[in-house]
């Protein structure tokens, strides 16, 4: 497993002794894009220029490319290109044959696309408390969902790290039932030195321009081992057309863009080298966050390598904690404040809050530090000190 202990960046050591002080700013975006895009510039503009040229827009060379590429990533037969992360989820159920009434089980702490794609489907979205260390789903708590309405399980893997695809695949195959993984957040993510996307029956990507592997745009792909689920879901993206203007099924616009294709392929050539970056910065945040009893840093399984999307932490106070970074200059993020069951649009659901107790106590104490590659170890290290010497202030007011 390539990302499996990893070593800190040993000649910067773990000692950052002053630059938490409280009087220093230095400005950390939680996202910093411009620096990723600026470098791969030179790499960049010649295949834009060249898709423009050629007039090169839809379909070709870079999406058929960019499909073998990434499935060769991800250990899997098949990918299809489609529009979004959103796109690869509703398609990925259509192509599951789900249909009105059928239920669909997820979590309630992820992002809203992974239960749009559930009712735009026309199914039925039944939600799983999940566990309190990795806020992945509950595998405990499963079986009780399933009826005989149940078609198929999206295990979320959220924030990077592998849900317990294992029991959740023998669970699916005691009910024959599909598992579509939501991997949108775990390009790269290992378990058991399995990738991500091959590890249900589809996976589903976002690339989203934040993610671990982010287009230019709007992007995504679905990933799988079966020929019959990839030529529909071919079909699907394209108007149900198997061959141009002979539509087979009624499908959707939802393909991906050759431009983002053609991007795609330059950076998942980085992808690996990312993912260890961020893995190497998560170290660093363990190793320097870990003392504070008031911080619960992220939880890794030991079969598990995440490939860190995200860094969240645990803690109490959170609202003045990152009010006080952001006079610090540094910037966090909350994914997410509020379960999907206690959303307006999930109202017709009828959820109390109490439903999903776990889901709704992380999503009152997690924080999401900043988190990419181009993150220098001095960053990481202002970070940590600075929310240190926050929340013991805190503790101690
Ligand atoms: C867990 C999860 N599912 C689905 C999506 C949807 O992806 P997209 O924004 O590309 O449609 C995202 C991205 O934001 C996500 O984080």
């Amino acid at each position: 497993m390539p990302w499996r202990g990893l070593q800190l960046n040993k000649h910067f050591g773990s000692g950052s002794a002053g630059l938490g002080a409280s009087n220093i700013v230095m400005n950390i975006p939680f996202l910093d894009l411009k620096s990723q895009n600026a470098a791969l510039l030179p790499e960049i503009e010649p295949v834009i220029k060249e898709a423009i040229l050629n007039a090169a827009f839809i379909g070709g060379e870079n999406v058929s490319s960019f499909e073998e590429e990434f499935a060769a990533f991800c250990d899997t037969k098949f990918c299809v290109g489609v529009g979004s992360g959103t796109d690869a989820l509703r398609l990925a159920l259509l192509a599951c044959g789900i249909k009105s009434g059928d239920e669909v089980i997820t979590v309630p702490n992820t992002f809203v696309a992974t239960t749009e794609a559930i009712s735009q489907a026309g199914g039925r979205v039944v939600f799983v408390d999940v566990e309190p260390n990795t806020y992945n789903i509950d595998i405990e708590r499963m079986e009780e969902k399933i009826t005989g309405r149940t078609k198929a399980i999206i295990p979320v893997h959220l924030y990077g790290q592998c849900a317990d695809m294992d029991p959740i695949m023998e669970l699916a195959r005691k009910y024959d039932l599909f598992v579509l993984e939501d991997a949108c957040q775990a390009h790269g993510a290992l378990y058991k030195g399995r990738k991500a996307g091959s590890l249900g029956d589809i996976g589903a990507f976002s690339f989203y321009p934040g993610k671990n592997l982010g287009a230019c745009g709007e992007a995504g792909a679905v990933t799988t081992d079966d020929p019959d689920i990839a030529e529909k879901i071919r079909m699907l993206r394209d108007h149900g057309q198997s061959k141009k203007y002979y539509h087979e099924i009624e499908g959707y616009n939802g393909r991906l863009d050759a431009i983002q294709a053609a991007i795609l392929r330059i950076k998942l050539k980085k992808l690996p080298d990312w993912v260890n970056k961020r893995r190497t910065n998560a170290a660093l945040y363990n190793e320097l966050l870990n003392e504070c009893q008031a911080i619960v840093i992220p939880y890794e399984h030991d079969w598990s390598a995440s490939a860190f999307h995200l860094y969240v932490v645990r803690l109490k106070g959170r609202e003045i904690i990152q009010k006080k970074l952001l006079e610090k200059g540094i910037s966090t993020g909350l994914h997410y404040p509020v379960p999907l069951h206690l959303q307006t649009a999930y109202k017709f659901l009828d959820h109390q809050k109490g439903d999903f107790p776990v889901a709704e106590t992380a999503s009152d104490e997690i924080l999401s530090l900043p988190m990419y590659p181009e993150l220098t170890a001095k960053q990481v290290s202002f970070v940590a000190e600075s929310v240190k010497d926050i929340v013991t202030a805190q503790v101690h007011v």
